[in-house]
């Protein structure tokens, strides 16, 4: 038996998740069974959609009180008892919010360090890079010359639909953020032509000054009044993706909704994005976005705390909007 401590939920959640719905338990683990592997988490990632699956809104499982908190991470092999995974591999998948896991081997993806830095690959390089790349590659196909929006901005989905948007030829990139700092880090960290503060009173006038022949690309992340301004702004022909619904996650009522007479008039292509399905793509789209780092053609932030203690106070702040970039739990050193 191993001792290890893992992070549960503590109570049922009916609002916003703060840091008191979780608490930290120790447990103790078997050695792994046949196809089994034990896996000393390194970086765990914290994402919105926990936020929506503890309470029931995602297409993931509704945890239980009791029950240890869904999450990516990626981590180090201890144990194994796999002929496909080694004692020292670095590996990604579905691991919790823990120290030390244990996880079925065919559910992790093992990861090349050498690639792109290690903590990025549960980040840019990982699932919200994917989503990223899926979106302005897969979906939107975007061309040279194309106006580009996109909203949250400042996050690691956002800020890469961006620079991937730049890197494959759109004229103009603007994005959409919750604060005047946050806007700052997108014109100046990750190089969009514009940032509009959607706090800012005159935002849907400065949405319209930005794009005067209109919006070719929308990336979505948010739902509610700013995709219905974005559409408002579409040029004919325009694409849109929708990825994220911010604004409804914990929202009591639904806000105003886009009016779908639109897409006919805009002879718009809207197109729906679930990650998953381009999850045979993510050794390619991490190493692609490896390269780009390396080359200094993508710029990342990361909001980062260390030790898995620190993952309910992270994750309240994720709750509220307060990260700027990636938030990540550094739970372990990467070498031993
Ligand atoms: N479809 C898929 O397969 C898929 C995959 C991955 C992620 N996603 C979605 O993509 C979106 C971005 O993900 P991410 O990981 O990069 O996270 P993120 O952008 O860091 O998400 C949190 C941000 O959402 C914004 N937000 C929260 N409430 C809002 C509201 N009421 N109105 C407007 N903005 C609000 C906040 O930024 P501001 O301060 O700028 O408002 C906050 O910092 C999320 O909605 C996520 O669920 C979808």
């Amino acid at each position: 038996m191993t001792q290890t401590n893992a992070i549960i939920l503590a109570r049922a959640v009916d609002a916003k998740p703060v840091a008191g719905d979780f608490r930290m338990q120790a447990s103790e683990l078997v050695a792994p069974g046949e196809g089994e592997l034990m896996v000393r988490v390194i970086y765990l990632s914290l994402d919105p959609y926990v936020g929506s699956a503890l309470r029931g809104r995602h297409m993931t499982r509704q945890p239980q009180p009791g029950d240890v908190i869904p999450g990516k991470a990626l981590g180090q092999v201890v144990e194994s008892n796999s002929a496909q995974f080694f004692v020292g591999d670095y590996v990604t998948g579905e691991m919790g919010w823990r120290e030390l896991a244990l996880v079925s081997a065919g559910q992790m993806r093992k990861v090349d360090p050498g690639i792109a830095p290690l903590s990025t690959q549960i980040g840019v390089a990982g699932m919200p890079g994917l989503t990223a790349y899926a979106s302005m590659h897969h979906l939107a196909e975007v061309k040279a010359g194309d106006q580009v929006l996109v909203s949250s901005a400042a996050g690691p989905v956002g800020g890469t639909v961006g620079q991937i948007a730049r890197i494959m030829g759109a004229a103009n990139v603007v994005g959409i953020a919750g604060s005047d700092q946050k806007c700052s880090l997108v014109t100046d960290a990750y190089g969009f032509d514009d940032c509009i503060n959607y706090k800012d009173p005159d935002w849907k006038d400065q949405i319209a000054a930005a794009f005067p022949k209109g919006i070719n690309v929308y990336h979505d992340n948010v739902g509610g009044e700013l995709l219905d301004t974005a559409l408002a702004n579409l040029a004919d022909y325009g694409r849109v993706v929708l990825c994220g619904l911010a604004s409804q996650y914990h929202a009591d009522e639904r806000p105003a909704g886009p009016n779908p007479g639109v897409f006919i008039v805009k002879r718009a292509k809207v197109m729906g994005l679930v990650v998953y399905d381009f999850a045979e793509d993510q050794p390619m789209v991490s190493q692609k976005i490896g390269q780009w780092i390396a080359n200094g053609d993508m710029a990342y932030l990361e909001d980062r705390v260390q030790g898995l203690d620190q993952a309910p106070i992270l994750f309240e702040k994720l709750m509220r909007g307060e990260n700027v970039g990636k938030a990540i739990v550094a739970v372990a050193p990467e070498s031993l």
